[in-house]
C-alpha cells in the first residue's frame, strides 16, 4: 500500500478527473487537458465530457514539445491565487504552466514555518511560487535556478503581487550550496525541488540519482539546527524509501515525514505526482 500524502483541494486548481495518460485540470476559469504519465488508469468521465468542458488541449508532438489547441483563441496567460498570493500561469509547448498545483501542500508549510525573521532557500525554485509563499511572510528570500526565463517569471510574480526583497541567483545548485557552505551561511527553511534530468549552466547533464546524496549533505550544512527542510522529487528512480533513508542519514535527530505527493481528482481518481520529504 503505498503512503501518499494528498495535496489540499483550493479554489483556483481542480484536478477535475484523470486517466489514459491525461488529466482534466480547472485553473480559475479555464479548463486544460494535458499528459501525465502517473495517468495510468481510466478516466471516470467520457471523452465527450473531457473535450465538452476544456479550453485548451495539448497535442503532443516529437520530444517532449507540443502545442496547445485554443479552438477560443483565449490568451495563454492569466494568474491564479493561492489564499491571496497571485501566480502567473503560461501555457508552454513543454505542456507545463508555471506551477505545481500539487504543491500547495508545502506552500502551507513554508508560511507557516517562516515570518519577517526567518530567511528562506529555495533551490531549483522555477518560477517562484514557494518563494511568492515566503514573501507574503516577509521573510528573506534567495530564489536559486539555473534558467533565465524561470527567473524572469519569478520576477514577474513577485511584481504581480507586488512583492521585493526576493533576490534571484542565476547559478547551479550545487556550486551555490558549495559556495554558501563555505560563507557559514545557514536558512530556517530550504525546499529542493530538482528535476529528475536537467541541463546546469555550463551545459553539463543532470541526473538526479547521482545528485541526491550530495544535496541531501549540502542541505544538512545549510540548514540551522531547528531549519525545516522540504525536498520533492519528480523522478521514479527517487522513491519516499530513498528519502527516509537519506534522512535519517543526515538528520538523524530531526523528526520528518515521507510519502508519495499525490492528488485526488473530482472524480475520485489518486494520481502520484513524485515523492516528498519535511523535516521539521
Ligand atoms: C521541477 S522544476 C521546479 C518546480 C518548482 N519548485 C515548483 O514546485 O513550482 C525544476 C527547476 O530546476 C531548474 N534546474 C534544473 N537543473 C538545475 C541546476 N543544475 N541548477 C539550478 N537549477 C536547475 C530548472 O530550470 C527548473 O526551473
Amino acid at each position: 500500500m503505498k503512503n501518499r500524502i494528498y495535496a489540499p483541494h483550493w479554489e483556483d486548481y481542480e484536478l477535475i478527473d484523470a486517466g489514459n495518460g491525461l488529466k482534466l485540470e480547472r485553473w480559475g476559469k479555464y479548463v486544460t487537458i494535458r499528459p501525465d504519465i502517473n495517468a495510468y488508469f481510466q478516466p471516470e468521465l467520457s471523452k465527450l465530457e473531457w473535450e465538452r468542458k476544456a479550453h485548451f488541449i495539448f497535442k503532443e508532438q516529437k520530444g517532449v514539445f507540443g502545442t496547445w489547441m485554443n479552438p477560443g483563441n483565449l490568451p495563454l496567460h492569466w494568474d491564479i491565487e493561492f489564499e491571496g498570493v497571485k501566480l502567473r500561469i503560461f501555457l508552454k509547448n513543454t505542456k507545463h504552466t508555471g506551477i505545481f498545483p500539487e504543491q500547495n501542500l508545502n506552500w502551507k508549510f513554508i508560511r507557516e514555518s517562516l515570518d519577517s525573521a526567518g530567511n528562506f532557500l529555495n533551490l531549483f525554485g522555477y518560477t517562484g511560487a514557494s518563494s511568492m509563499m515566503a514573501l507574503v511572510q516577509k521573510a528573506g528570500v534567495i530564489h536559486v535556478d539555473s534558467s533565465k526565463s524561470a527567473l524572469t517569471w519569478t520576477k514577474e510574480n513577485a511584481q504581480i503581487n507586488t512583492f521585493d526583497g526576493c533576490k534571484l541567483v542565476l547559478e547551479d545548485v550545487v556550486l551555490f550550496m558549495e559556495r554558501e557552505v563555505k560563507r557559514a551561511h545557514q536558512y530556517d527553511l530550504i525546499q529542493m525541488d530538482p528535476p529528475a534530468w536537467g541541463i546546469g549552466t555550463k551545459g553539463k547533464k543532470w541526473q538526479l540519482e547521482n545528485h541526491i546524496d550530495l544535496l541531501m549533505s549540502l542541505a544538512a550544512q545549510l540548514l540551522k539546527p531547528q531549519g525545516k527542510l522540504i525536498v520533492t522529487t519528480y523522478s521514479n528512480k527517487i522513491t519516499p524509501v530513498t528519502l527516509k533513508e537519506t534522512a535519517e542519514i543526515y538528520f538523524p535527530t530531526r523528526s520528518y515525514r515521507t510519502g508519495m505527493l499525490a492528488t485526488k481528482s473530482t472524480t475520485g481518481k489518486a494520481l502520484d505526482h513524485g515523492s516528498m520529504l519535511q523535516i521539521y
